[in-house]
């Protein structure tokens, strides 16, 4: 008897895999961290082979730490960091480059030249996304462009491309011998590459890019059996069955099912998502329309999503970059030693701004300094700094909707921060909630994947599973909430302009 789902979030971080039982408890885990490469002032990349081999070993980890075999498993869904692009070559299995990183910016050049006369809104009714550098296209065009020999590969058909999502999934399947080559609406959603009405790819928009279809994975829905574990593999036979981006797999697993509802997943990046149900919602305040999810043959589910780029990450860089602690969790403990910020805000645009500004011209600004202010209070700053931008999207999407959000469901590493929890309803004005299993991305894919093999009877056995755990109630008086945002808003002009 399969008791269990094994879900893998291959994430912009780490690689985990997570086994879940029915009542969608988390029974193992396993997690390892995989180089950030930043090998020029706004690169990121990532080696996708290094990530494979991680995700091999967290699969092994999961397995045995739990006494699982994977003859007791009823499926394996995958959920990934999006956007990020992996090009590689499909007779050898090797990446022709290291995976673009979503974060990266190297390609505003070509996201200029794109937009052309009619700007960054040039696709945005077929695809739902602003031109900018976050989305996967202009990644691929940049290694055709940029790696020798790829565009001639590529049009030989030698080349394929994937999220990892894709990666993981081929490498999964057999790789070079029977390797499936898929990926779900979801992630497809996220390449600048597809239709949001049709959910196919559009060719004009690939060969404005330069972009041969023969590369580009089959687009599938988000819950049904895309293949099997290869024969000597770590999940030999076990269908893999679900895969959602894993902004969507949270929303899925916190069971946003209905019209209006929406979570937040505290990551290296915050994302908001609002399921806006089978209709596709147009943004008018810098949200992206994106899908939500697709399960089997049933209508695709849309969403309006507010991408923050940097959140979680900030933490990462006070503590890698300045040395300031030695541990990400220990922000907690320098910013409850101060009542306040003490009049610094710091404004984390290293990617430019996302949402709602789309800005690629922003820099990071860390503003309002005087003698005074010390490490604590940057690392308040830090931490206000996500309840802020937190907030800007929460307006745009209220905005969109025509709808007030009455709370805010949340997920992710950084919701274990109390100070944080209380901060963002004090400046949202709405209580925040915490489900009793904050693995909600894993869980999502899980969910999806056991849908799909009936080991899960459908989106009301998500619904029963979910759980409240924590709930933290707005307490800040208005004018000071006010005020606050306010001096946040000034800080943000200060990063404009910066790059030419
Ligand atoms: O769009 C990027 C997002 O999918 C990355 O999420 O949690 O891996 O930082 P995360």
């Amino acid at each position: 008897m399969a008791d269990y789902v094994l879900a893998i979030d291959q994430g912009t971080t780490s690689s985990r895999a997570i086994i879940f039982d029915h009542s969608g408890r988390s029974v193992s885990t396993g997690q390892i961290e995989h180089d950030q490469i930043f090998p020029r002032a706004g690169w990121v990349e990532h080696n996708a082979e290094q990530i494979w081999n991680n995700v091999r070993e967290v699969v092994g980890l999961a397995l045995t730490r739990g006494n699982i075999s994977h003859e007791d498993l009823a499926a394996v869904g995958i959920t990934n960091q999006r956007e990020t692009a992996v090009v590689w070559d499909k007779n050898t299995g090797k990446p022709v480059y290291n995976a673009i990183v979503w974060q990266d910016t190297r390609t505003q050049a070509i996201v200029d030249e794109l937009g052309g006369d009619e700007g960054p809104d040039k696709y945005k009714s077929v695809v739902g996304l602003p031109l900018a550098t976050y989305f996967s296209g202009p990644k691929i065009k940049w290694i055709l462009d940029n790696v020798d020999g790829a565009r001639e590969a590529a049009e030989r058909g030698d080349l394929l491309f994937g999220n990892t999502d894709t990666w993981v999934l081929w490498n999964m399947t057999g790789g070079t011998e029977g390797g499936v080559h898929v990926t779900d609406v979801t992630n497809a959603s996220r390449t600048m590459l597809m239709d949001l009405d049709t959910l196919s790819w559009r060719e004009d928009i690939a060969a404005d890019m330069g972009i041969p279809l023969s590369m580009l994975p089959e687009i599938r829905s988000s819950s049904e059996v895309y293949g099997r574990g290869r024969p000597r593999g770590m999940v030999p036979g076990v269908p893999i069955a679900g895969i959602l981006g894993d902004q969507q797999a949270a929303t899925f697993g916190q069971a946003c099912f209905e019209v209006g509802t929406a979570k937040n997943t505290y990551g290296t990046g915050n994302f908001m998502l609002l399921n806006t149900g089978t209709e596709k919602v147009p943004s008018e305040n810098g949200l992206l329309t994106t899908v939500c999810y697709k399960i089997g043959d049933a209508d695709a589910v849309y969403a309006l999503e507010g991408s923050i780029a940097v959140t979680g990450s900030l933490v990462q860089w006070l503590r890698d970059n300045l040395g300031l602690f030695s541990d990400a969790p220990d922000v907690e403990y320098y910013a409850r030693k101060v009542e306040n910020n003490g009049g610094a805000y710091f404004v984390p645009a290293f990617s430019g701004l996302f949402a709602p500004y789309w800005r690629p011209d922003a820099r990071g600004a860390l503003v309002g300094l005087t003698r005074y202010v010390d490490r604590n209070h940057i690392a308040r700053a830090a931490l206000e700094a996500t309840a802020y931008q937190t907030r800007e999207v929460m307006d745009a999407m209220n905005a969109d909707s025509g709808v007030d959000l009455t709370e805010l469901k949340v997920d992710g590493g950084m919701v274990a921060n109390e100070l944080l929890m209380q901060f963002q309803a004090d400046q949202l004005g709405v209580d925040v909630v915490r489900p009793e299993v904050a693995e909600t991305t894993a869980l999502g894919a899980a969910y999806a994947a056991g849908i799909a093999v009936g080991f899960w009877q459908g989106e009301s056995d998500v619904t029963e599973n979910w759980v409240e755990g924590k709930r933290w109630t707005p307490s800040m008086p208005e004018d000071e909430r006010e005020r606050l945002y306010r001096q946040w808003k000034k800080a943000v002009t200060k990063t404009f302009d910066w790059v030419d």
